[in-house]
């Protein structure tokens, strides 16, 4: 059985239960395709994997268990019925559910329609914090449907999907309050933000002073959870990223979990993106780039709070 080197971790726990693993080589099955991983990037969902939250989302899984959802590399094989090229450089999404192993590894195995081609001439680290974060971000002003003008409240504005929504949301033409740390007021007011709340136990009653009627929609990407609600209108929108933290229906608003995964199988959806990217309207950040045998200080560093831009694994330094 041929096996390959992986970012994983045996058993559930904190940083230090990552290291190099050797997993074998997945192979592509019908539609899918096989991608030797260049860069990849921490996120907090392979924080989460890490420290145990998804275990009922692996029943099947077997340690060592390896992170990952979003990767640039190039293409090295394929499975039936996909017309990629190999040899060809992609970024794209892979999943850890419910297979668990993600892309944290020299080969990762993912749907066909998961990958796009790379815009010619554009740094591969930032293009690897694009995929999975910026298809959150479609999906969530997809979902909302706003008309321009609407207003819409951004928690964690200064993190990968916030930052990215701030900047969709802005270039849809919606009003858009950011919630940050004071710190990180520049940040998103330059990603497009026309309004700065800063973080804090009174976002709401700030919020509400500012428009007494409550604003069309919140998208909640710090899991401030049911203290996001006051600031939403009666019959407005309410959108979380994260299952448990659905509050509970009021006022005509029923609140709503989104996934990436509804546009994992999308690649014209993200070759947009990587495009938007490429050309300056979707703002990359990256914190550093590590090498595989430094996947414990990665996750570390991805786990501190005030970090800001993503921690990617450089599999081919
Ligand atoms: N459903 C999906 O498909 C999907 C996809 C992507 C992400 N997610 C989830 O969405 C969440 C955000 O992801 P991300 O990648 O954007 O994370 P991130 O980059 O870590 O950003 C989160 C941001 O929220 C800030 N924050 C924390 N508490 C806050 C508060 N009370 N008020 C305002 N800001 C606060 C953090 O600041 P500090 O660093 O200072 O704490 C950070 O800037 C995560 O829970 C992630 O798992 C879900």
């Amino acid at each position: 059985m041929r096996t390959m080197a992986a970012v994983g971790f045996h058993a559930y726990g904190g940083p230090d239960a990552v290291r190099l693993v050797e997993v074998p080589v997945p192979e592509p099955g019908p539609g899918e395709v096989r991608v030797r991983v260049r860069m990849t990037t921490v996120n907090p969902a392979d924080v989460q994997y890490r420290r145990g939250d998804h275990a009922a989302f692996v029943p099947d899984a077997l340690p060592p268990f390896v992170g990952g959802l979003e990767l640039v590399g190039t293409v090295d094989a394929v499975g039936e019925g996909v017309d990629l090229l190999p040899g060809a450089t992609v970024a794209g999404s892979s999943h850890f559910i419910p297979g668990g192993r993600g892309s944290h590894a020299e080969l990762v195995v993912t749907g066909a329609g998961a990958v796009a081609p790379c815009p010619a001439g554009v740094d591969e680290v930032a293009l690897a914090t694009v995929p999975m974060n910026g298809l959150t971000a479609r999906v969530v002003l997809d979902t909302l449907a706003l008309p321009p003008g609407a207003t819409v409240v951004v928690t964690g504005a200064a993190g990968a999907v916030g930052g990215y929504v701030v900047e969709l949301a802005s270039a849809a033409g919606l009003e858009v309050v950011a919630v940050a740390s004071s710190t990180d007021e520049e940040l998103v007011v330059g990603l497009g933000a026309t309004a700065f709340v800063p973080r804090g136990d009174d976002v709401a009653q700030e919020v509400r002073a500012r428009h007494p009627d409550g604003v069309d929609a919140v998208v909640d990407a710090a899991m401030l959870d049911a203290a996001a609600l006051p600031m939403v209108r009666d019959g407005g929108r309410l959108l979380t990223l994260r299952p448990g933290h659905v509050p509970p229906p009021e006022r005509g608003i029923e609140p709503r979990l989104v996934s990436f995964r509804r546009y994992q199988d999308r690649p014209d959806v993200l070759a947009d993106l990587l495009a938007l990217s490429a050309s300056g309207g979707l703002t990359t950040r990256v914190a550093e780039v590590l090498t595989p045998h430094r996947g414990a200080e990665a996750h570390a560093l991805a786990e501190t709070p005030g970090l800001r831009g993503r921690v990617v694994l450089a599999f081919d330094a």
